[in-house]
């Protein structure tokens, strides 16, 4: 009988131990990725960047390195692959995905692979890639265009 109440005791104790920690959910906001683009962004997707805007900053930083590489006459290596997850990627606000941005994202990726395929005329068809990122952007996310000018080879 003792025993039986001893563990009766115990899970009491147990369970308002449960009780009493009740899981904290934290609300991060993560407001400088909301704040790259104008449209207002849903409460619960601004945990983190979207699988798109990490895909972005991504490409941000390759062209920065080639352009480097194009500046000092390097060899411009290979066509990322990965770029083609533009497609694909899950965006902020996936009512973003119209007919605009398939065919902007088209239009970006021929203009990348150009600077791959006819590396003679690398800096032109790199100055061209990045009207395409403006292209896209001007329509849809006006917060990274001063960024994305910067990226213009002079
Ligand atoms: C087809 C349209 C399209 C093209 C092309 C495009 N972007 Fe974007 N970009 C977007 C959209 C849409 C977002 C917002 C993504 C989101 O919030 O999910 C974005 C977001 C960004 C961001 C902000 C990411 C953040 O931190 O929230 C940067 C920086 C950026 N793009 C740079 C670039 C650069 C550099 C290029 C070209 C190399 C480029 N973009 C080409 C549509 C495009």
């Amino acid at each position: 009988m003792k025993k039986v109440f001893i563990l009766a005791v115990i899970f009491i104790a147990l369970t308002a131990c449960k009780k009493e920690t009740p899981a904290k959910t934290e609300t991060v906001k993560k407001d400088t990725a909301a704040a790259a683009c104008t449209k207002p962004k849903k409460e619960f997707k601004m945990y983190e960047m979207s699988e798109l805007a990490a895909l972005m900053e991504q490409m941000y930083v390759e062209n920065e390195q080639l352009k480097q590489r194009i500046l000092k006459g390097e060899a411009v290596g290979h066509f990322p692959e990965h770029l083609v997850k533009i497609h694909s990627a899950a965006m902020t606000d996936e009512s973003d995905r119209d007919a605009f941005f398939n065919e902007q994202a088209a239009n970006f990726i021929k203009a990348q692979e150009l600077i791959y395929n006819d590396p003679k005329n690398a800096k032109q068809h790199f100055n061209d890639a990045v009207t395409a990122c403006l292209n896209c952007h001007e329509g849809k996310c006006g917060g990274p265009i001063p960024r994305i000018k910067k990226l213009y080879i002079k």
